[in-house]
């Protein structure tokens, strides 16, 4: 027997890119502010951290692997069929179960990039051809040249709106007409992270559209708005057969009890959390223009950061960023993304920037 040689493991694996998380906050030293993962700057509301303790209290036992309570909550949140609602541990989950549920060997993908780095991890995961095609020069979705990239290997189309890392949206019109060139057997997965943060009226809401597009699968997410990151609990919006598909492929008992409960609580004080989310809009207007002001070219975001293309400068900004105690994350040779949070953190990514500027 040969003790040289590991295990075998999958070939497709080779050269995937290990997802970065956005990195800490230094600890120890002054006071530094996170601005690298879009989380959500708020502490949880001492009603949803309460629903966590109590069912912190049965952690002995596995969680309600349906959802039930959960799920029949979002079904008359947005109006929708049970059935229609597939859980998972946090949008990522979701879409990873929608690859496995979707696309293998000989399949492809299309997503736009630069998007959610997620993408191309997960497809190829799944053993699936990655097909990315090229952000606008505005730094938004392509939706022609997506339409354009479909073949009849398709099985799957990630349309991120708004963008991930740049914050860019397509609006209702562009997007209706690019839903009617798709193949009806292509999933199309509208990637609704930061749907919360919207406020241009002519970006269609996910939900609206899935419900007369059988090949339509919203994806949302309690980690941004909701300020649940920690928890892991996401969920897809979807005609049936692809919510049963999703059902039947994701990890059993995925999502803690605790997050369920949490989810739970966090639906019933809305109210309480979309005031918050009110506030990082008011904080992402004041980031946006006073970045213009400064001389930036930004694209308009509408979600909750802010992107800047520094090409060969990126890793000296985020360098600078966090030397005055903010982290942001770079990507290297692209840009940086910065997540808008507490206005301290803000006002000195503001300061950082407007230094920055000068040396260009
Ligand atoms: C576009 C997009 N989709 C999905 C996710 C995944 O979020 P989660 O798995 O926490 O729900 C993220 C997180 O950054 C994201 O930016």
């Amino acid at each position: 027997m040969s003790v040289e040689k590991g295990p075998r493991l999958r070939g497709v694996l080779d050269g995937i890119p290990t997802y970065k998380p956005g990195k800490p906050a230094a600890t120890g030293g002054p006071v530094a502010y996170k601005l690298s993962s879009n989380e959500n700057p708020y502490p949880p509301l001492p009603g949803v951290l309460e629903s966590v303790t109590g069912a912190a209290a049965a952690f002995n036992r596995y969680p309600d692997m349906a959802c039930t309570g959960l799920t029949n909550e979002l079904a008359e949140r947005f109006g929708v069929p049970a059935s229609h609602i597939a859980t998972g541990t946090g949008s990522v989950g979701v879409a990873q179960s929608l690859l496995q549920s979707t696309a293998g060997p000989g399949d492809e993908v299309i997503y736009a990039w630069r998007s959610f780095e997620a993408y191309p991890i997960i497809t190829r995961i799944s053993g699936a051809t990655a097909v990315q095609v090229p952000l606008t020069a505005g730094e938004v979705h392509d939706l022609d040249a997506m339409a354009g990239a479909i073949t009849e290997r398709t099985r799957l189309i990630f349309v991120c709106n708004p963008n991930n890392p740049t914050g860019t949206v397509v609006r209702r019109a562009e997007l209706e007409r690019f839903l009617d060139r798709v193949p009806g057997d292509v999933l199309v997965v509208l990637d609704e992270a930061y749907r919360e943060f919207i406020r241009d009226p002519e970006v269609p809401d996910g939900v609206e559209i899935y419900r007369d597009r059988p090949n339509v699968c919203v994806l949302r997410t309690f980690s941004k708005a909701y300020g649940l990151a920690g928890l892991r609990v996401g969920f897809a919006i979807a005609h049936e057969p692809v919510a049963a598909a999703l059902r039947k492929t994701a990890v059993p008992f995925g999502v803690s009890q605790i997050a369920q409960d949490a989810a739970v609580a966090s639906l019933r004080a809305e109210d309480a959390l979309m005031e918050r989310v009110e506030a990082l809009v008011g904080e992402r207007a004041r980031v946006y223009e006073g970045l213009v002001a400064q001389g930036w070219t930004v694209p308009p975001t509408q979600a909750n950061f802010v992107w800047l293309r520094l090409g060969e400068r990126t890793a000296d900004f985020a360098a600078a960023c966090e030397a005055a105690g903010v982290v942001v994350r770079p990507f290297a040779g692209e840009g940086a993304r910065v997540t808008v949070g507490e206005a301290e953190a803000n006002d000195r990514f503001l300061t950082v920037a407007q230094e920055f500027r000068k040396e260009l």
